[in-house]
């Protein structure tokens, strides 16, 4: 039987000391893989991305599944995905759509290619003043600011005029600064899953009472979403308009402004895919995977 192996972490895995909070999240996705994949005669072997290359020998592919510890070591994880692909194990997705969608200025590209995202400033250092200023810009009392390299909300700061930090504030990374939006605390931030270009399903993320981050480590809760048809043409003009062809999955997340969705993140390195939400979720991934390495 072929082997595709799941890309995990060492927090995410079961067994290896303590996980994350959300781990549950992973044996939710492996849940609904595992499963469907054996229905094409594929197996999945979850694996740690960082075990020794031996652990990968014999893979037909490698899904990235829950790495979800890459971000301070976004070389490392690059290049093991490199390595797995010279030694012809198909990686998706691809190591070079990894690459363009690791930075967020790809939100910067997408923008000019015409998808609506959600205003951003792009600063490579934001001080105390600079925030100030993007609450001039956006004519706002709130902003978020963001690593440019990040996921999970990790770093990322909610300033509020009110309540401001001290005078010598800086933020310790490149940044990107935006607009709080209030829909995040009403109707929430709405998900699109889409695999190999095809609408899959639609999630409504909502955060717990007081936060504004919907992931579920700080409270965050979702429910089934049915996309209306112009959420759905929002979403897929942003599948439109990336640089490549449609990947294997991909997380359009958004979060409406005036009527109008705006793109927050397209992921497409490892986002969780909400199966619980999307019932099929396990038996589409698995088709796509099974089209790739059965061909
Ligand atoms: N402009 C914004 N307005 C309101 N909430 C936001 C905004 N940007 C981010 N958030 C909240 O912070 C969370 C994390 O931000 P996001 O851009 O998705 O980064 P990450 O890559 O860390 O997931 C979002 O899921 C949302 O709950
Ligand atoms: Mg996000």
């Amino acid at each position: 039987m072929k082997r595709i192996g799941f890309l995990a972490c060492e927090t995410t895995l079961p067994g290896a000391g303590e996980r994350r909070g959300d781990a549950f999240e992973h044996d939710l996705m492996v849940g609904a893989l595992a499963p469907a994949l054996r229905d094409h005669d594929l197996e999945l072997d979850v694996i740690d991305w960082e075990a020794p290359i031996s652990a990968f020998a014999g893979l037909e592919m490698v899904v990235l599944g829950t790495a979800w510890n890459y971000q301070d070591k976004s070389k490392t994880f690059l290049a093991r995905l490199d390595e797995l692909e010279a030694r012809g194990i198909t990686v998706c997705n691809a190591p070079d759509t990894v690459r363009w969608n690791i930075t967020k200025s790809y939100l910067r590209e997408l923008s000019e290619n015409g998808a609506a995202t959600i205003p951003t400033l792009w600063r490579e250092i934001v001080t105390y003043k600079g925030a100030l200023e993007a609450m001039e810009v956006f004519e706002t009392d709130r902003i978020v600011v963001k690593r440019q390299i990040g996921a999970g909300a990790e770093g990322q700061e909610l300033l509020v005029r009110s309540a401001l930090p001290d005078a010598g504030w800086s933020f310790g990374h490149p940044a990107m600064l935006q607009p709080y939006l209030p829909a995040i605390a009403s109707e929430g931030e709405l998900s699109f899953i889409f695999i190999d270009g095809e609408l899959s399903h639609g999630v409504r993320k909502h955060a717990a009472k007081g936060e504004y981050r919907i992931q579920s480590l700080y409270g965050g809760t979702e429910s089934v979403h049915t996309p209306t048809a112009q959420e759905e043409q929002a979403a897929r003009a942003i599948i439109a308009a990336l640089p490549f062809d449609p990947p294997l999955y991909a997380r359009i997340d958004m979060l409406r402004s005036d009527d109008q969705l705006l793109l927050m993140e397209a992921e497409m390195i490892e986002p969780y895919l909400y199966p619980v939400q999307g019932p099929l979720l396990g038996e589409r991934l698995a088709a796509a995977i099974a089209k790739r390495v059965h061909q």
